[in-house]
């Protein structure tokens, strides 16, 4: 990357900033020269009940893996997103609801969003719910799934958020495996105009499952769904008025379990990542800050859903704890059309905006007169996460979107981590687009080779994390071991991140994308193990290999290829039952957007597929196949070749 390339922070929006250059240099370096007084220092920000006497304690080594931060210490989240800020705060507001039609929002203060979650909390522990029970959030964008979160937290439950969109048999198997007691839910969700069966799908997803005593169900459209005498209540018209709109706080522990959230893997089914409290918190409230550059009275839109980790750090829990405005929306990008995102921007004034780049991808193949119809003068700054931004979409957003005067950050992370660690901070890292540029204070990356060897200055290789953060995941739910073997022994004394970086002559880092068999779908990961393993379940199918290929605006599409049982005919309508089935077993984001089926696989001698060649093929780099030569037929690969062609 050329000196020309690399965007200097305007002026204007340095000086808005309340980092500079110099500034975030001094904090790097305290936090490397004394990572603990820097990281005890952070948490601060929060209200401990119990102030904790150790920082940390921690060790990567896999034989002895240990990750506890501020320890002793005792807080509640819930206390520290909402309690704490009714003095100065109580008739601020907390969240604006941008619902999924524009004419239907509503704006809900600290005070009442106190009270909504305190009723909520009620309604769970006169049903039973506990401290440590599990409670699985099945819900659309309303300001409810933020108050079932923070409810949890409030009496010590673990809440398992699951995406509104996946199936009622992925929702069951994440029922399962946290072993949940409760279901909170709506009648139906809303999106684009549609509608989407959510209590609907809870009540099939109990069909499979047992240990479930209630479903909480707000009533978002009134739909008339089936209750279940004594399992199933009402929130708006049973459960709400019978409570007390104050509920004490269970004081946690800073280790004690605040969340389990379920995300793919590269084998076997999505894991249960488990994030504790006292760390988590304190990152995300400091990189909500530091990141977004956040000020008081500021409005901060987040456009990701509750059901992914973006929504649980950086809608609720981050912008909540600093005391922030944060905007939920129920709807879709585009519905009514293509200018909703900006239109809500004008609407409610928006000063942050945090979206990701297959969203950004999709809204720059309109016309831009959908954005410049618009003023978009709130505006101060402009985020992506989610998965490698291309330069192109970078410009247009910075450009068309930002005017050429709001600052980019590009930010690294994953569920695992808890909140971003690699990321410009506005006014004091020049950007360039396409780079998540440099690690924040207290982060520390490097980049191997396969060996595991450290490069150094300008390379490609592996990222990992030499040292633990507060927000670190702390464990696999139910499977400690998975998480050791996952992340603690590719590279020893490391954490393993799962994707590839280079890091340019300036120390930039550039994300290259995952070096294992997880994939990117417009943001959201996908294991290719949990396609294939639903698409063998239809009895028609005999074997299915899944890979990834670059997709214009999904960034990555899911192409799978799959031979069929002896006698089946592979034909348009199988094409589309086989769809059909992925959706069913996961839900429609997993659909296959190209199924090839071919008579066999590539495979070597002792059985095992090839699947850098399926890669490969469906990239349609043919000329780079590598050597074929140990494969057990290689007429198979040109069987497949003649395949691609033709779609
Ligand atoms: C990818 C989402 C490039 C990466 C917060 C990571 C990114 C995975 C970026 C985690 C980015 C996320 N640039 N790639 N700014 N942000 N990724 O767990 O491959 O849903 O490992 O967390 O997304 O996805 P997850």
């Amino acid at each position: 990357m050329t000196e020309s390339q690399v965007i200097k922070v305007s002026e204007a929006a340095a000086k808005s900033t309340l980092t500079d250059a110099q500034k975030a240099a001094e904090m790097r370096a305290i936090a490397k020269e004394d990572p603990e007084g820097f990281w005890s220092g952070i948490a601060q920000r929060l209200d401990w009940s119990k102030p904790f006497s150790q920082v940390k304690d921690v060790s990567f080594d896999a034989d002895n893996l240990r990750i506890n931060w501020f320890q002793d210490g005792e807080l509640n989240a819930c206390v520290n997103c909402l309690d704490r800020h009714l003095p100065e705060r109580a008739d601020d507001i907390a969240i604006i609801w941008e619902g999924d039609e524009p004419d239907d929002d509503k704006k809900i203060t600290y005070a009442e969003a106190l009270e909504e979650t305190c009723r909520m909390a009620n309604v769970l522990k006169a049903r039973g719910v506990k401290k440590g029970d599990r409670v699985v959030i099945y819900m659309p964008m309303i300001p409810e799934a933020a108050y079932a979160m923070l409810a949890c937290a409030r009496i010590g439950a673990v809440h398992s958020v699951v995406f509104g969109g996946f199936s009622p048999d992925a929702l069951a198997s994440r029922i399962e495996d946290c072993g949940a007691t409760a279901v909170i839910t709506a009648d139906e969700g809303v999106r684009g105009g549609k509608t989407v069966p959510l209590k609907t799908n809870v009540d099939k997803a109990l069909g499979k499952t047992n240990g479930v005593r209630l479903v909480l169900t707000v009533e978002r459209t009134g739909a008339n769904v089936s209750m279940q005498a004594g399992r199933d209540l009402f929130w708006f018209g049973e459960a709400r008025n019978d409570v007390s709109p104050e509920c004490p706080a269970e004081p946690m522990n800073a280790e004690d379990t605040l969340f389990i959230l379920y995300t793919s893997g590269s084998t076997g089914k999505p894991k249960g990542v488990l994030h504790t409290t006292g760390g988590y918190l304190t990152y995300v409230a400091y990189t909500h800050e530091m990141v977004f550059d956040y000020k008081p009275g500021e409005i901060y839109w987040c456009t990701a859903d509750v059901g992914w980790v973006t929504g649980h750090s950086y809608i609720v829990y981050g912008p909540l704890a600093n005391g922030a405005t944060t905007l939920m929306f129920e709807g879709v990008p585009t519905y009514p059309d293509a200018s909703r995102f900006w239109k809500v921007i004008d609407k409610h004034k928006v000063n942050i905006f945090y979206t990701a780049p297959t969203a950004i991808r999709a809204l720059m193949r309109e016309r831009d007169e959908h954005v410049t119809a618009t003023t978009r003068a709130s505006l101060r700054l402009l985020g992506t996460v989610g998965e490698p931004i291309n330069p192109e979409a970078w410009l247009w957003y910075y450009n068309v979107v930002g005017d050429a005067r709001c600052p980019i950050v590009d930010t690294w992370w994953q569920t695992e981590t808890g909140g971003v660690l690699i990321s410009p901070l506005p006014g004091a890292t020049d950007l360039k687009p396409g780079s998540a540029t440099l690690p924040l204070p207290g982060v520390f990356p490097a980049i191997v080779d396969a060996n595991g060897k450290t490069l150094e200055g300008a390379c490609e290789g592996n990222l990992i994390l030499t040292g633990s953060w507060p927000g670190q995941m702390r464990t696999v739910y139910g499977d400690h071991q998975r998480f050791i073997d996952t992340y603690f022994k590719t590279y020893p004394g490391s954490y393993f991140t799962g994707d590839g970086a280079r890091r340019d002559e300036d120390g930039y880092y550039w994300i290259t994308g995952r070096v294992d068999d997880v994939i990117n779908v417009s943001g959201h990961r996908m294991g290719t193990a949990e396609v294939e393993s639903a698409l063998v379940s239809h009895p028609k199918v005999a074997e299915a290999a899944v890979v990834g290929y670059p997709h214009d605006i999904k960034g990555q599409g899911i192409y799978a290829y799959v031979t069929l049982m002896e006698g089946e005919e592979a034909d348009a309508g199988l094409e589309k039952e086989l769809s059909d089935h992925v959706r069913s077993e996961i839900g429609p984001i997993a659909k296959p957007d190209l199924l090839h089926f071919t008579p066999a696989l590539p495979k070597t001698r002792s059985g095992k597929i090839m699947r850098r060649i399926l890669r490969k093929i469906a990239e349609n780099e043919f000329s780079s196949l590598g050597d074929t030569s140990t494969l057990a037929d290689p007429g198979v690969v040109d069987t497949l070749i003649e395949g691609r062609k033709n779609r």
